[in-house]
């Protein structure tokens, strides 16, 4: 079978090799930058397959110039990008790649809670800068971890993992999500509650939901308002879950103490005032970039994209009732 595919940025050699040793031609977007619009529709024309990033909006456009395609596979496990509906209605596979970074992304989770309690980007900075003038009894007094409440919104994967590296600190863990979670209940004594009951009692906030009408600003100024003085927000899930704009005011006016942060609404822009503040911690999008973890994301999606062109089971199919169609 001869196979075109496309691929929209260069991704780690174990996903190019599965498809080079598959396909007749591999074509990667040349440039280290995301394909603009015009690149986009350009490059997607009679292709078998195409492997696609978070940073493509796969929409109606998209799905009319490729056309023939036999379905998009995301290198990412969010697929917010992609119109997942229009696909299913033009008749595209579409997959993800779940499971191979969800150490990865709670790991950044925890890496930014210590980092903005601690204080640690802030105190790196100014020692740096050969300010230091040596100890001080009140210098960059942070949060206390071990033995605080924290709060894990939406227990999925990625919470749940998140939520079992707490052991180590003894936390008190609440969870708010639609659906009990025996794991963190029994492994971490975790409490489900509802999300403003989460949002008064804990001392870290990490957010594990994915992207949708329902999630979208989930945090806003309300939540804000509700949470202690002294809490810090995490947030490794999707920018627009938070408004950022609202968190900007409210570490301005100290309705939280801090926030560390590795998404935001409009990458890569950064909300106005955000960059300027101490009491934040900012990763540019990169929970998943462990050199093993971007490895398993590139062949699950090359496995998942092989799969479409050749009719096979896609193993990471996001509208499996695209089938029916
Ligand atoms: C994802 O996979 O959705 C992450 O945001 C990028 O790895």
């Amino acid at each position: 079978m001869v196979l075109y595919v496309y691929v929209t940025r260069l991704v780690r050699r174990p996903g190019i090799e599965l498809l080079e040793r598959e396909c007749e031609t591999v074509e990667i977007n040349p440039h280290d930058r995301a394909l603009t619009r015009d690149e986009l529709l350009d490059a997607v024309r009679n292709r078998d397959g195409i492997l696609c990033l978070l940073t493509d909006k796969i929409d109606e456009d998209v799905f009319k110039a490729a056309r023939g395609a036999k379905g998009f596979a995301n290198c990412a496990v969010g697929y917010d990008n992609v119109d997942v509906g229009k696909a299913t209605e033009y008749g595209f596979p579409v997959s993800n790649t779940p499971g191979v970074l969800t150490d990865a992304t709670a790991e950044m989770g925890w890496t930014l809670l210590l980092a903005v309690a601690r204080r640690v980007v802030e105190s790196d900075r100014f020692n740096r800068s050969g300010e230091w003038g040596g100890w001080g009894p009140m210098q960059f007094l942070g949060g206390d971890v071990t033995g605080a409440t924290l709060g894990v919104v939406g227990a999925g994967r990625i919470g749940t993992a998140f939520a079992l590296k707490s052991r180590g600190f003894d936390m008190n863990v609440l969870y708010a999500d639609d659906i009990p979670n025996e794991v963190v209940e029994e492994q971490v004594g975790a409490r489900r509650t509802d999300l403003d009951s989460l949002l008064r009692e804990s001392d870290f906030v990490s957010v594990h939901v994915p992207l949708n009408s329902d999630t979208h600003h989930l945090i806003s100024t309300a939540q804000f308002e509700i949470m202690k003085p002294t809490a810090y927000l995490i947030n490794t899930s999707r920018g627009p879950v938070v408004d950022e704009a609202a968190l900007v005011e409210a570490l301005r006016a100290g309705l939280i103490a801090g926030a560390g942060l590795d998404v935001y609404e409009n990458e890569p822009r950064l909300a106005d005032g955000l960059a300027e503040l101490d009491n934040v911690v900012l990763t540019p999008h990169t929970a998943s970039a462990t050199i093993a973890t971007r490895g398993k994301m590139a062949l699950m999606a090359a496995t998942n994209l092989v799969a479409m062109m050749k009719g096979e089971p896609i193993p990471n199919f996001v509208n499996p009732e695209v089938m029916g169609k």
